[in-house]
């Protein structure tokens, strides 16, 4: 039995990843869940420049339905210091990831061409960030602008890209043909909701930039749609990376079956000890392959469209 996967031409020793935002701001974090067990680490988006993000409380823990939502707002000390902790990462050979984000074109190719040289198993580009050009409205949500930023970046670098999708788009299809069609290698969904939270004692939104973004359990079946739906219109032309809400090893699993070749973590592993967390993943899946006779996870994505 192999845990092993392959997302295009990378291959990670399992399909387990580190979600980014998620103890990905230092290369010590990162390090410590990649030896509790993880195929690869993603790190918190990273930008042109230093970012402070928005104001505290930044994340509110909504217990009774496992979840958090978040307005961290793309805080992040800026390619040019987070190099650093990516070099240390290339020293220690952790299989890294890099997120990255801008405002617009010049900001993207700004990042890439800053980081490019380092030792990158693929690059996610985070498009759910607001497009200063267009009046603030989110780039993943413009096709066009998506072809545009994807094929500009393709022809900067031979490192992977992959497109992470958010979801607070009406048609997510349109969204991921334009990625593929700017030479995306693959397709990542997805990122947090639109969400709010509202102190009822106060009287005021609980977080003090008011608006969030919604991630764990209470989104597991829309991440699970949006994967079901990516598979069945492109599992035959890019590799499918599903993420929201797992918290334990039969999430897994069913987005494995609903069409993923790997699966990112990012809440779940926030809030408890990675270690422990990783452990249970593994004894689970590997409980699932051997009761329904799967020798390796290729054999179980896509399994739910038979
Ligand atoms: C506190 C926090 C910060 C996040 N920061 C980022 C980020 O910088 N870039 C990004 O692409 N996604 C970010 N995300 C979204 C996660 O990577 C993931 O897509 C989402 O949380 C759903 O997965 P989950 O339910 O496993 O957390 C963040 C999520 C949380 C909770």
């Amino acid at each position: 039995m192999s845990f092993d996967t392959e997302v295009g031409d990378i291959q990670l020793r399992n399909p387990l990843i580190l979600a980014s935002g998620v103890l990905g701001t230092t290369y010590s974090t990162l390090q410590r869940t990649y030896e509790a067990g993880l195929g690869a680490v993603i790190t918190k988006s990273i930008g042109p420049r230093s970012r402070i993000g928005n104001p505290n409380p930044s994340v509110f823990a909504l217990q009774e339905i496992r979840s958090v939502i978040n307005s961290v707002g793309l805080a992040n000390p800026g390619y040019s210091i987070f190099r650093e902790d990516i070099q240390i990462l290339n020293e220690n050979k952790i299989p890294t990831i890099v997120s990255i984000f801008g405002e617009n074109k010049e900001e993207f190719l700004e990042v890439l061409n800053g980081l490019k040289d380092l030792s990158v198993l693929a690059f996610e580009l985070n498009l759910s960030c607001p497009n200063t050009e267009k009046g603030g409205t989110q780039i993943g949500t413009d096709p066009e602008l998506v072809k545009e930023i994807v094929s500009m970046l393709r022809k900067e670098t031979e490192i992977p890209l992959w497109v992470k999708l958010t979801p607070n788009v009406s048609n997510i299809l349109e969204i991921a043909d334009a990625a593929i069609k700017g030479g995306s290698d693959a397709l990542v969904a997805i990122n947090t909701l639109k969400a709010m939270v509202i102190d009822i004692q106060t009287k005021m939104p609980v977080l003090g930039f008011k608006r969030g973004g919604l991630s764990g359990a209470a989104i597991k079946p829309i991440g699970i749609r949006y994967v079901y739906d990516l598979y069945e219109n492109f599992g035959d032309k890019i590799p499918i990376i599903g993420v929201g809400g797992i918290y334990r090893g039969e999430d897994i699993i069913e987005y494995l079956l609903a069409g993923a070749t790997a699966v990112e973590i990012g809440t779940s592993l926030g809030v408890a000890y990675p270690e422990n967390m990783i452990r249970f993943f593994q004894m689970k899946i590997k409980k699932y392959m051997k009761e329904h006779q799967f020798n390796s996870i290729k054999e179980i994505t896509g399994g739910a469209h038979r």
